[in-house]
């Protein structure tokens, strides 16, 4: 049995804009992941999703199925025959829809445990660049990130048409990741600022601007290991998010629990109006919020390290 797993992830900054090429940064979560395992079968191939109680024979899937289309163009990637007989169950910690990244996971494991089973590396940028073909089904006209961050595994420095930097922080810093238990939409939230962009373009192109310089401050301030600084720029960016009309009272409501119970800064994650929220915490402070969060009504929280 050959098995392979991917992360999810959280955005730290720039979500929105990065759809209009400024930069944003991502980070992994090991705290949930996704785990693809194949095993031999007399009959074709077959892709069980475990979680979803739903299971497809890749030769009858169509390509918008998008575990079946990136199934299918990793075995074309390596020369394999388009059937082969194994059965590949999906299985994954991360939950759906949630901003987490739970379907570009998913792809990313199953990408890599085919890699693996035909004895060859599966180097990030090319699973990257497969695992986005299903990110396109998933959320129409995607950035890319999430398919990045997660095939890389580690955070990334990101803009849309050019190769990701993937960076290691000097120090590790700790994240509390919340749930609003509201379905975060994001091809509806993207399509929205879309539409707001092509309404009034001079504004939106101002607020990307400003969420671009401090995503960029952002990086320097996670060089220095300045948390009160970077948590300042999480703050100044759910203003700007709240400016695209991507937040939510619950979200905003959640954040300021958060802030009240003692984090740097704290802001939405992701398309928005729902989803995550993340906190930067200090780490002896992580638990304190995160018990604030759950008592204020987060319907899950995980605290993560990014290191
Ligand atoms: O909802 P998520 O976590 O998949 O993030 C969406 C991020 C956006 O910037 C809103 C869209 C994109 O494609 O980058």
């Amino acid at each position: 049995m050959i098995s392979a797993t991917a992360p999810g992830k959280v955005i730290l900054l720039g979500e929105h804009a990065v759809v209009y090429g400024r930069p944003a940064i991502a980070v992994p979560v090991w705290q949930a992941v996704a785990t693809a395992e194949v095993a031999a079968s007399g009959a074709g191939c077959t892709l069980v999703a475990r979680d979803l109680g739903q299971q497809w024979r890749l030769a009858e899937a169509g390509d918008d199925q998008p575990l079946a289309l990136v199934a299918r163009l990793a075995l074309t990637a390596l020369g394999l025959p388009p059937d082969p007989d194994w059965t590949i169950t999906l299985h994954s910690t991360i939950p759906i829809a949630s901003g987490l990244g739970s379907g570009a996971a998913l792809s990313t494991a199953l990408v890599r445990a085919i890699f693996a089973r035909a004895g060859r590396d599966a180097p990030p940028a090319q699973v990257s660049a497969i695992v986005y073909e299903s990110e396109r089904i998933y959320h129409g006209t995607p950035s890319g990130i999430d398919n990045t961050v997660i095939a890389y595994g580690a955070p990334i420095w990101f803009v849309k048409g050019q190769p990701p930097a993937p960076f290691r922080p000097p120090q590790p810093f700790t994240l509390v990741i919340a749930h609003t238990g509201i379905a975060s939409p994001t091809k509806t939230t993207v399509a929205a600022v879309r539409a707001a962009w092509q309404a009034a373009p001079a504004r939106y192109e101002a607020r990307f601007d400003a969420v671009a310089a401090l995503v960029t401050a952002a990086r320097g301030a996670i060089q220095r290991g300045d948390w009160p600084l970077l948590g300042m720029l999480m703050d100044e960016n759910q203003a700007l998010l709240e400016q695209l009309d991507v937040s939510s009272p619950v979200l905003e409501r959640l954040i300021d629990v958060a802030r009240g119970a003692g984090a740097l800064g704290a802001k939405l994650s992701g398309g928005g109006r729902g989803g995550n929220l993340i906190a930067l915490v200090q780490t002896a402070a992580a638990e304190t919020v995160a018990a604030a969060l759950r008592a204020g009504g987060a319907a899950t929280v995980l605290v993560t390290t990014v290191a």
